[in-house]
């Protein structure tokens, strides 16, 4: 086993809070957790992402209308990672060039650049004793949340991260075992036992929660057509 450090031990013990105290958060170690997030690796240095920080309760309430999930409301902070090319059209309008950004690589790009910092951010936190959760649910109301955040064309809404002091942590969440996930040099179809295994483990761990099983949760995602919200609103925004 290799030595585990603080970095490793503290991605171990992650997990998600999305109940708070009433503590704020100082200027200064927000200001250092966002700067850490956008030290993330991001395609080509382009850095296709904006964060809205949201500290006031007048603008978190305007979002938990739309997206009523308490983290939203009680945190110290809340950041909306907007998937950005805003910027990148106005450095094609300074050559001239004409901007072509709609299509399915644009929004991986944009959308990978902001999870990566999103990921960045969310661990700087939990280093400096925070905690937080992403909430991706917004996407269900995008034009929404793009007009009370004032989005711009070819900017749209991906995910915020309630950030603040826990009242209190959840155990670590189960994940699949590692050799479910990652294959040697190929990849490996993994059979229905694979995943009547982790609906066990993830049983166990969520006991008598409603749709405790994972593939119960999956089939509430998937077993569906998807939601409209997104492809209309990066329609409405030039990017698809
Ligand atoms: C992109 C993204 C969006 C998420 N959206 C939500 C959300 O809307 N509401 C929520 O309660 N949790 C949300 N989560 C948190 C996941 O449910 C959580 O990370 C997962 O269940 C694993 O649990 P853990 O983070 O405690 O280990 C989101 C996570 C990610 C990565």
């Amino acid at each position: 086993m290799t030595e585990i450090n603080e970095t490793i031990d503290l991605m171990m013990n992650h997990t998600s809070v999305r109940n708070f105290t009433d503590e704020a958060i100082s200027k200064e170690e927000l200001q250092t957790i966002l700067k850490a997030g956008q030290m993330a690796s991001t395609w080509k240095n382009f850095q296709s992402y904006s964060i809205i920080v949201v500290q006031s309760q007048a603008q978190k309430d305007a979002i938990y209308q739309y997206q009523p999930q308490k983290a939203i409301k009680n945190c110290a902070a809340y950041l909306v990672f907007v998937g950005d090319l805003n910027r990148a059209e106005k450095a094609v309008q300074l050559h001239g060039a004409t901007f072509q950004p709609a299509g399915i690589e644009s929004l991986l790009i944009s959308s990978v650049d902001a999870a990566t910092a999103g990921q960045n951010v969310l661990l700087a936190a939990e280093s400096l004793g925070y905690n937080g959760v992403m909430v991706g649910l917004i996407r269900d109301q995008s034009a929404q949340i793009s007009e009370v955040l004032d989005l711009p064309d070819y900017t749209y809404p991906i995910f915020g991260i309630a950030i603040g002091k826990a009242a209190r942590l959840n155990k670590v969440k189960p994940r699949f075992p590692l050799e479910s996930i990652a294959f040697p040099e190929r990849y490996i179809e993994q059979d229905e036992q694979a995943i009547k295994q982790f609906d066990q483990i993830q049983e166990e761990y969520a006991g008598t929660r409603r749709l405790n099983k994972w593939s119960e949760r999956v089939v509430e995602q998937w077993g569906k057509p998807e939601i409209p919200s997104s492809t209309e609103n990066l329609k409405a925004k030039k990017l698809l």
